[in-house]
């Protein structure tokens, strides 16, 4: 292990210290248990669809079935994932600090890891409700594997009024869930963010870092790639969060040495 330079003796003093920490996490987090990225390339039956066309209200009335393949085959692919090394390692430091996890990620991989999760800001692909009538779908959907999801499937209809069933994503142009918003804008109040995996381009998500700085957060970021969050942030972290965040957590505990690789 490299030896600890000096920001990141800072860095690992001020989350000792810290009395509240607020971690915001994005697709990013969970690129390294397989799930793409909206911005980054993969290789994949749906690669060649752009999810700003996909994941709106537009496209649902337009080609429910389409969309609903897209969203069955982004369910397939998270049921068939596992948390990694980064979702773990934010389930321990939770164990050890005070930590308020927003996601804005729809999959349950930091549940799975053990996380309490205070806001899912985009909502959940598992929440299941009525397009027309917003009656939550209680039925369990067959199991798929992602590599049989077929490009246009129908999606089940509503028990209440028959309506079409979507995910319960929020979807461009749609309002964030009232509550997990609140939750989001009140952990901004916190001494340090932990940003993780995001790109910082989808509002109104993205101005939460800002917002925390502006409240006297110290804003760290971990992201392998120069973001708009990088340009407020106090320090940056580039690497991947499965290597990141073991690091981090790893230094922080007496018990296994004080000589971190951050
Ligand atoms: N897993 C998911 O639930 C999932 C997946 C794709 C998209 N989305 C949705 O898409 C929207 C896109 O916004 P976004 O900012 O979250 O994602 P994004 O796709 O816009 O950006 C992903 C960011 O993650 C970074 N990244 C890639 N691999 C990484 C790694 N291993 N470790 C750390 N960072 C890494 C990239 O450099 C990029 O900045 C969100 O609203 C989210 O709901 C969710
Ligand atoms: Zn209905």
């Amino acid at each position: 292990m490299a030896a600890p330079t000096e920001t990141a003796e800072n860095l690992l003093a001020r989350i000792a210290d810290a009395g509240r920490i607020t971690v915001l996490t994005g697709a990013g987090m969970s690129a390294e248990s397989g799930i793409p990225t909206f911005r980054g390339t993969h290789d994949s039956l749906w690669s060649r669809l752009d999810p700003m066309t996909l994941a709106t209200e537009d496209a649902w009335r337009a080609d429910a079935a389409l969309v609903w393949g897209w969203y069955r085959w982004r369910m397939a692919l998270v049921s068939q994932a596992q948390p990694n090394a980064g979702h773990r390692a934010l389930a321990q430091l939770a164990r050890t600090h005070r930590i308020a996890l927003i996601t804005q990620n729809v999959d349950d991989l930091h549940e799975r890891a053990g996380s309490q999760v205070l806001a899912h800001v985009h909502g959940s692909l598992f929440a299941l409700r009525c397009f027309d009538c917003g009656q939550p779908h209680a039925e369990s959907l067959p199991p798929v594997s992602a590599d049989a999801v077929p490009q246009r499937l129908a999606p089940p209809r509503c028990q209440a009024c028959g309506g079409l069933v979507r995910p319960g994503v929020v979807w461009f142009g749609e309002a964030l869930p009232q509550a997990a918003w609140q939750h989001a804008q009140a952990a901004t109040r916190c001494e340090l963010m932990l940003v993780v995996g995001t790109s910082g381009l989808v509002q109104p998500a993205a101005s939460l870092p800002m917002r925390a700085r502006q409240q006297g957060a110290c804003v760290v970021e971990i992201n392998p790639a120069r973001t708009v969050v990088s340009e407020i942030a106090h320090q940056r972290i580039a690497e991947r969060a499965a290597c990141a965040l073991p690091a981090l957590v790893a230094a922080l505990d007496p018990q296994r040495g004080s000589s971190p690789a951050i």
